[in-house]
This record gives C-alpha cells, structure tokens and sequence, in this order.
C-alpha cells in the first residue's frame, strides 16, 4: 500500500471510533474542550510545518537541482526568520494558549454544585459524598451540567485521576489533598482511569463517571444514605447471614447490617455496580462467584485473601450481594 493513501485511511479510521470513545478526543466536558482544542490547534500547527518543510525540500531537490549558487547574505536572512523567528512566534503563541487554558482549567466560574470525596487505593477508587454516610466504589454519580469539586487523597502510593472525556490528570499524591472539578455537558457514563503507574494491577484501576440528571443524581444520594436493600428470598437471607458471620464483614461494609468493614470497598450497592475488580471483569453471577473464591485468579495481587467458603454457601453469598442494588 502507499504510504499516504494508508496514512489517510488510518486517520480516517480514527476519526471513526469518536462515537463513545473514552478520549480525550471526544470531550463531553467544559475542562476537556479546552484540553481537546489545545490538541487540535497544535495538530494543525504541525500539520502546517510538515507541508511548508516539504515543499521546500521538494523545491530544493526538484527545481534547483545544478543550481545551487548561494549569494551573500541570503541565507543567514532565510535561516534567521524560518529558523528562528518563525518558531519562536508560533512558541510564543502556543505557550500563550497554553497558560489560558491551565488557568482555565484550575479555576472554572461558578460555584460547586457539590463537593465528591475521592481517595485511591491500590487498586481501586473509594468514593464519598460530604453528608452521605454511605460510600461507593469506582463509580462517582455527578449531576449533568453542574460543575462538582472533586477532593483527591490517596491511601498509599501514587495514583493519578484522569476522565478523558471530561477533565485531564491530576496526581494524588501521598500526604496531600488535591482538588480537580469536573462538568459533564450531557448526561452519560465516562470511563475513568487511573493514569500513573501503581503496581501490578495499575491497569485494573478503572472507574465510571455517571453524569444523570438532577432528580436522579438527588434520588441516588439519597439512596446512600439509606440502609442496604434488605434481603427477600430464603437464598439471600442465608447470603446475608454467612456475610455478616463470616469473614466478609471485617473488611466491607453494607449498611444497615453489622458488616462495618472500612479496609475493602462499601458493598451496600455492589449488585448495581458497572463492574467487579475496578473494571478487572463483568459484574454478574458468575465473575462475582469467582472473585469471591478467590480474587486472586482474577486480579492477582489485590488486597483481598482467598475466601474459606464453603461451596454451598457460594451461591447464597452471590444471591445476597446482587440482590444489593
Ligand atoms: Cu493507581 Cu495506577
């Protein structure tokens, strides 16, 4: 295939996958805008210095072949404006651009609409709402055009928060609270991800931004600070029951039970969760199944010890908690 023909096919194919596409590309977001136009005006900078390169290399190579007399002055003239002028504008300019949207970026107008408490774990994302004494995991609710203050902590080691769609990076770094904000424009979910290296299962440390209109987001807060759903069927009182009695509950706690462990993630809605593991695998029955046994052939290296379970108390357990929506 030819070089530029391929080269126009693969933008082209890029071009097609902004769709839902968790990029930066595809912003859904005022802080992501900026960052996305930034990218855009120096794509085309490069763009328009490749081609003026080119041609005139074609032009040396092809017009002024056998031809090459050099008279005084000339190119010190060329080398000083092209070379060296012309750079330091576009530089000038673009470092201009730059420093608008950085201020933009750490300081947006308007109040917070709330405030969303966000603290990294190896490897997962423990979320809580001032006023909530509930939390949640790697899921953070937001309502749709309201700008959110977001407080950033970190458990142990470096971590770094990045929702393409709708805000760039900002590190957590250990012994310090960090603020970022994020604005969703139009209602949906924007995959998360933990974007500085972390260890083993940095990978597995994903989360989803759920951008849903006010009434929503207001009956969801209200929902943590309720108690868990409790259980209905026979299964899901047996579940409930081994939950509480057997080691689950010295590390996870579900509301409204005598399971208040603060070491793993809050399970009270763990059966409507988008994922298990921070987005290691599916939430249904058979991934949770296997994560309760033992999560470590699923995300090898996560903080939670194989489980003594015995089998048939397996499928109460996974009665129990997707009921837990
Ligand atoms: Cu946390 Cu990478």
């Amino acid at each position: 295939p030819r070089p530029v023909p391929s080269a126009l096919a693969g933008l082209l194919l890029l071009a097609g996958c902004a769709g839902d596409a968790p990029s930066a590309l595809n912003p859904a977001g005022s802080g992501a805008s900026r960052v996305a136009g930034l990218w855009w005006l120096l794509f085309w900078i490069s763009v328009a210095v490749f081609v003026e390169v080119m041609a005139l290399l074609t032009w040396a190579l092809v017009f002024r072949r056998g031809d090459v007399r050099i008279r005084h002055g000339q190119p010190l003239r060329f080398v000083t404006v092209a070379g060296a002028g012309l750079p330091f504008v576009i530089l000038v300019a673009v470092y201009g651009v730059g420093l608008r949207d950085l201020a933009a970026l750490g300081d947006a107008p308007g109040p917070e609409a709330l405030t969303v408490e966000v603290t990294g774990h190896k490897w997962w994302w423990e979320v809580r709402y001032p006023g909530a004494s509930g939390a949640t995991a790697n899921e953070i609710h937001i309502p749709v055009g309201e700008r959110v203050k977001v407080r950033l902590r970190t458990d142990d080691v470096l971590h770094s928060f990045w929702v393409p769609q709708l805000m760039p990076k900002t590190d957590l770094i250990a012994g310090e609270t960090r603020e970022t904000w994020l604005r969703a424009e139009r209602a949906g979910s924007y995959r998360g991800q933990c974007a500085e290296y972390c260890g083993t299962q940095h990978a597995h440390m994903a989360f989803m931004v759920i951008a849903q209109p006010r009434a929503g987001f207001d009956a969801w807060l209200a929902r943590l600070n309720a108690p868990a759903r409790q259980p209905t069927t026979e299964a899901e009182h047996r579940g409930q029951q081994a939950f509480v009695q057997g080691t689950c509950a010295a590390c996870h706690t579900v509301r409204g039970t005598d399971a208040q462990g603060r070491v793993g993630p809050d399970l009270s809605s763990v059966g409507s969760r988008w994922s298990i593991g921070a987005g290691a695998v599916p939430n249904d029955a058979g991934h949770l199944g296997g994560w309760i046994a033992n999560s470590q052939t699923v995300k090898p290296g996560n903080a939670m010890p194989p489980q003594p379970v015995y089998a048939a108390q397996l499928p109460d357990l996974i009665a129990y908690l997707r009921s837990l929506e």
